[in-house]
C-alpha cells in the first residue's frame, strides 16, 4: 500500500508512459537514477520508454555503458533480465538545452505517450529553459515535472522557481524531491506515531521535555567544494532534510478523508515555527576545509550547524526542538531523541528519563528507554533500552527508487509542496549566510563547543547511540 493509499482517498492519478531525465550523462545520474532505474524495473514498477537528454555529444551506446558503470560502482551490479529489459527501454537525446531541435527530438521519441514525467536532474538555473521549451515543444501537455534539491537559495529564489514551474505545469503536476522523505526510517516516523495507541496521549508539550535531531557525517565535502561552498549546512541539509522531519515528528494527525492530507499538515508545522533568530543558531566550520579544492581561501561558510527552534501550537508550546548536523564529526548517524518528562518520584529517577530513539541513518533502529530497578536489596535504579534493530534489507526501496516510483504513479505524498518549500525558506531566511558568527572545530570533535549552550538547560546534546564523547 502506498503511502497516499494509506493516508488519503483522493483521487488516483494516471501512472505515467514515459519518463524522461534531464541530465542523463551527469553524477546524480550515474549515482543515483541508473541504480533506481534498475529496481524499478526489476520490480515491475518501469515498464515504459526511458528517454535520457543532456549535451554531451554522446551515443545511445555510450549512455548505456554509463548505466553499466553506474549500477556496477553505485548499485548492486547488473541484475539480470532487469538490466537488459532497462537497456531495451533507453532512449537518448544529445542536445543543448538551449536549442528548440533538442526537443523536436524529444517529442518525436516520447511517441504516442501522453502522461510523461520530466525529472530536472540539472542545476535549479537551468529550469526556467527546459520548462519553456518542454511547453512550447507540446512535451509538457498531460505531463509531471520532477525537480531536485537545492529549490531556491533563500525564499526569494524558492519563490521564483515556483513562479517559472507554475507557468507551465500546476502545483499538483510538480513534484519536489527531497531525498529524506523517500527514506524508509522516516517514512516510518509518520507510521510509527500514528499506528500506535501508546504514543498519542503522551506526545505533546505535557509529556515531551524536548526533541533532538542529530545529522552527523564523519566525512568532509568530497570533492563537492564548489557546490558546498555556495551552499553550507543550514541550506544543504537544514532547511530541507532536517525540517522535514521534524515536520514528520510535530504533524497533527492526518485526516483520512481527504486528499494532501499530510502535505497540509507538515506545512502547518513550518508555518507555526517562528523564523530564527541568530541567538537559535551556532555554525561551525571544520579546521581544513579551506583548503579544499573549490573553496574559497576566506570562506565564511558553515560546515556545521545547530539550531534551537520552538513549534509555536497548542500541542508543542515551550518543548525546545534542537537540529545540529555537521561534516567531519566523530561518527556517521542521523538520530532523532525524544525526551519524555521525569516522573515526579525523584529518588527513582534522579537523572535519566525515558526517551524515545529513532535512528534513521545509516541502519534503522528503534529504542525506548526505560528504568528498571536494578536486582539487589536497595532501591535504585538503572536504564535498559527497549531496541527493535532493523537493518536495511536488501529488497527496501532506495529513496531514489521509491520517489521515482511514486512519482510516476502521480502519488506526490511524499514530495515538497510549494507551500512548504517556501515556509521552510521563511524559518531559516534570518540566520541564512554571515547573520551569525562562524566557529572552527577540529574534524573528529562534536562540532563548536559554542553548541553546547543551546542545549545546556536539557542536559546537553543527545550524541547518536554508542558514539564516543569529545576527547
Ligand atoms: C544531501 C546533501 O542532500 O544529503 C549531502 O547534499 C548529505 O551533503 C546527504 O551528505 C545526506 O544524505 P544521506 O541519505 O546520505 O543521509
Amino acid at each position: 500500500m502506498s503511502t497516499a493509499d494509506a493516508f488519503s482517498q483522493g483521487p488516483k492519478s494516471t501512472r505515467s508512459d514515459a519518463l524522461v531525465f534531464f541530465g542523463a550523462t551527469g553524477d546524480l545520474a550515474y549515482k543515483k537514477i541508473f541504480p533506481a532505474l534498475q529496481s524499478m524495473v526489476e520490480r515491475g514498477s518501469l515498464d515504459c520508454p526511458v528517454i535520457g537528454v543532456a549535451k554531451a555529444g554522446w551515443t545511445l551506446e555510450q549512455l548505456k555503458a554509463r548505466a553499466k558503470e553506474s549500477v556496477e560502482k553505485h548499485g548492486p551490479g547488473v541484475r539480470e533480465p532487469a538490466f537488459s529489459k532497462l537497456m531495451s527501454q533507453l532512449r537518448y537525446v544529445d542536445g543543448d538545452y538551449g536549442d528548440p531541435q533538442t526537443f523536436v527530438q524529444l517529442k518525436s521519441m516520447l511517441g504516442s505517450a501522453k502522461a510523461a514525467t520530466h525529472y530536472l536532474a540539472i542545476p535549479p538555473m537551468l529550469f526556467a529553459t527546459v520548462v519553456e521549451a518542454l511547453s512550447k515543444s507540446s512535451c509538457a501537455t498531460g505531463a509531471r515535472v520532477v525537480v531536485e534539491k537545492p529549490f531556491g537559495r533563500d525564499l526569494k529564489s524558492a519563490e521564483e522557481l515556483n513562479r517559472i514551474l507554475h507557468q507551465v505545469f500546476p502545483e499538483q503536476s510538480v513534484f519536489r524531491i527531497d531525498h529524506y522523505l523517500g527514506k524508509e526510517a522516516v517514512e516510518n516516523l509518520l507510521f510509527f506515531r500514528f499506528s500506535n495507541t501508546f504514543l498519542e496521549p503522551i506526545w505533546n508539550r505535557n509529556y515531551v521535555e524536548c526533541v533532538q535531531i542529530t545529522m552527523a557525517e564523519s566525512f568532509g565535502i568530497e570533492g563537492r567544494g564548489k557546490f558546498y561552498d555556495e551552499t553550507g549546512c543550514i541550506r544543504d541539509v537544514v532547511q530541507n532534510h532536517l525540517l522535514q522531519v521534524v515536520g514528520f515528528l510535530a504533524m497533527e494527525p492526518p485526516s483520512d478523508l481527504y486528499w494532501e492530507s499530510v502535505r497540509n499538515e507538515v506545512g502547518d508545522v513550518f508555518r507555526a515555527i517562528p523564523p530564527l533568530r541568530p541567538e537559535d543558531v551556532v555554525r561551525g566550520q571544520f579546521v581544513g576545509y579551506r583548503q579544499e579544492p573549490g573553496v574559497a581561501p576566506h570562506s565564511q561558510v558553515e560546515t556545521y550547524a545547530a539550531v534551537r527552534l520552538q513549534v509555536s501550537s497548542w500541542r508543542w508550546d515551550g518543548v525546545p526542538f534542537l537540529i545540529r548536523s555537521g561534516k567531519q564529526l566523530p561518527v556517521t548517524a542521523t538520530e532523532v531523541t525524544v525526551k519524555l518528562r521525569r516522573p515526579p518520584l525523584r529518588k527513582l529517577t534522579r537523572r535519566d528519563a525515558n526517551t524515545f530513539r529513532f535512528r534513521l541513518g545509516p541502519d534503522m533502529k528503534l529504542s525506548l528507554s526505560a528504568r528498571v530497578k536494578k536486582p539487589g536489596p536497595e532501591l535504585v535504579g538503572t536504564t535498559v533500552e527497549l531496541a527493535v534493530v532493523k537493518q536495511q534489507s536488501a529488497d527496501e526501496a532506495d529513496a531514489y527508487e521509491r520517489l521515482l516510483t511514486d512519482a510516476m504513479n502521480g502519488d506526490a505524498t511524499l514530495f515538497v509542496r510549494q507551500d512548504a518549500v517556501e515556509a521552510a525558506w521563511a524559518v531559516v531566511e534570518p540566520v541564512l549566510d554571515n547573520v551569525t558568527p562562524l566557529q572552527f572545530y577540529e574534524p573528529g570533535s562534536w562540532g563548536p563547543r559554542e553548541a553546547e549552550r543551546l542545549a545546556a538547560d536539557l542536559g546537553g546534546w543527545e550524541d547518536p547511540m554508542g558514539t564516543p564523547r569529545d576527547p
